[in-house]
């Protein structure tokens, strides 16, 4: 499979508009940067007029992605109207009377007023303040791992700094963090998918998620300076007196939103210095370039291949016509490939000059609101990797999530070489 990570392969049928590109099977066997190759190349928006997703257009080029997120005007990410991703899923589902909702499924002004509560988290005095604790943590972590022993990076590290920063940014019990994991996994999780097995199970687990917050709510009563996003939601006018279906709805965002996206680029960093090890040693030889590098491997990775949009009226997108109520998918992961912007875009190159336009956070209102704390973490990592060992070996092939939306890994092998 690793010839097919370094390097598209042509596309093997002749595109038409039951052309699914988030057909699952795709996703699972990676094969799906053929279809969007051949899509920027020949119908850069095109029209699937059936799938388990129902009817969708799939925006593929930069420009035309940046055309949709940048338009909130005319592409809506209201949940009531299906939300951000494809999938309408159980959000939607008439069965489910349980729907949680946060401001990344929302328009203006609601959504402004409630990312205005917590967006104050990465401020440079908050970002200062993580940094210290991001350091110490990440090296007690890479100083505990074995040298010369296979052992799995995603869930040894990955998953485990980025647990630690949930805990750090929620200022949540240490010692209790690996609830959040928990919890992050459930708030996404579809019923039967391993994960839980009924929505029952599901609702009942984001009720204990929603206990365990207000009762750590209580102690941030009276500390409305703690630097922490419970507290942020505490004392802001917009967050302070959510309805539960919000407060849970909002917590699952900010837990989710940090979580397998940086998560999976401390993977995604790891196996793409294993296809390119020529940027490994440029690294290596020149750690200033570890800033580049970070930018480099989200565009690389594109921890979330998509986010969708619900036309609110007609409009015309690169051509096409959009009509009211349309599904827009905005393939971040084809826009970051795309060859008018990105020169050799399947390779990582970590000194590229144009690396930070990646489309991996997104643009207009809703871009990331924790780009920058993800991209302190990745950087404090190869920091204090760089630090330590002088290779990071992958030994096998990763196991890839499951998702048209999480672009990632489930386990990746890997041995240290120590300096
Ligand atoms: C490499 C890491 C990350 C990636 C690739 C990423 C990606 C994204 C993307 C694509 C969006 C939607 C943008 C759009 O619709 O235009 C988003 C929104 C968001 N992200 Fe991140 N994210 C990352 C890290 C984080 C972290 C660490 C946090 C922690 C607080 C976070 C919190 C959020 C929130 C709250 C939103 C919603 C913003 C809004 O609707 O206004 N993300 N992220």
């Amino acid at each position: 499979m690793s010839q097919a990570f370094k390097h598209t392969p042509p596309a093997t049928q002749p595109l038409t508009s039951k052309t699914n590109v988030a057909d699952p099977a795709l996703w699972e066997s990676y094969s799906y940067f053929p279809i969007f190759e051949q899509m920027r190349q020949e119908d850069p928006v095109h029209y699937c007029a059936e799938s388990t997703y129902g009817p969708y257009w799939s925006v593929t080029r930069y420009e035309d992605i940046m055309a949709v997120d940048t338009n909130h005007h005319v592409y809506s990410s209201d949940a009531h109207l299906g939300g951000i991703i494809i999938d309408d899923g159980i959000q939607n589902d008439p069965e489910n009377d349980f729907k949680a909702v946060n401001f990344i499924a929302m328009d203006k002004p609601k959504h402004d007023e409630q990312r205005k509560s917590v967006n104050g988290i990465t401020n440079p005095n908050n970002l200062q303040h993580f940094g210290e604790i991001i350091r110490k943590r990440t090296s007690n972590l890479l100083d505990s791992l074995p040298v010369g022993e296979e052992f799995d990076w995603v869930s040894t590290v990955s998953i485990e700094l980025t647990t630690q920063m949930l805990a750090t940014m929620f200022d949540f019990p240490f010692e209790d963090r690996h609830k959040l994991t928990r919890w992050s996994d459930v708030s996404t999780a579809e019923p039967g998918s391993g994960i839980v097995e009924t929505q029952q199970q599901r609702i009942d687990e984001l009720m204990e998620m929603a206990a365990y917050f207000s009762d750590l709510q209580q102690s941030r009563k009276d500390k409305p300076d703690n630097i922490d996003l419970l507290t942020m939601m505490t004392h802001s006018p917009a967050m302070a007196n959510m309805p539960p279906e919000e407060f849970l709805g909002n917590l699952s965002l900010l837990i989710v939103g940090g979580n397998d996206t940086t998560r999976n680029s401390m993977t995604g960093g790891v196996f793409g210095f294993s296809l390119f090890p020529e940027q490994w040693d440029k690294m290596v030889a020149d750690p200033t370039l570890i800033d580049n590098a970070v930018a480099e491997i989200i565009r690389w990775q594109t921890p979330l291949a998509h986010m969708r949009r619900t036309a609110l009226e007609d409009a015309i997108l690169g051509g096409k016509q959009i009509r009211k109520g349309d599904k827009v998918v905005m393939w971040y992961a084809s826009g970051n490939r795309d060859t008018s912007i990105f020169d050799d875009p399947d390779k990582i190159i970590i000194d590229r000059k144009n690396a930070r336009r990646h489309l991996s956070f997104g643009f207009g209102i809703h871009r990331c609101m924790g780009n920058r704390i993800g991209e302190l973490q990745l950087r404090i990592l190869w920091e204090e990797v760089l630090k330590r060992f002088s290779r990071i070996e992958v030994t096998g092939e990763p196991e890839l999530t499951n998702s048209n939306f999480v672009k990632g890994y489930t386990s990746l092998p890997v041995k240290l070489h120590a300096l």
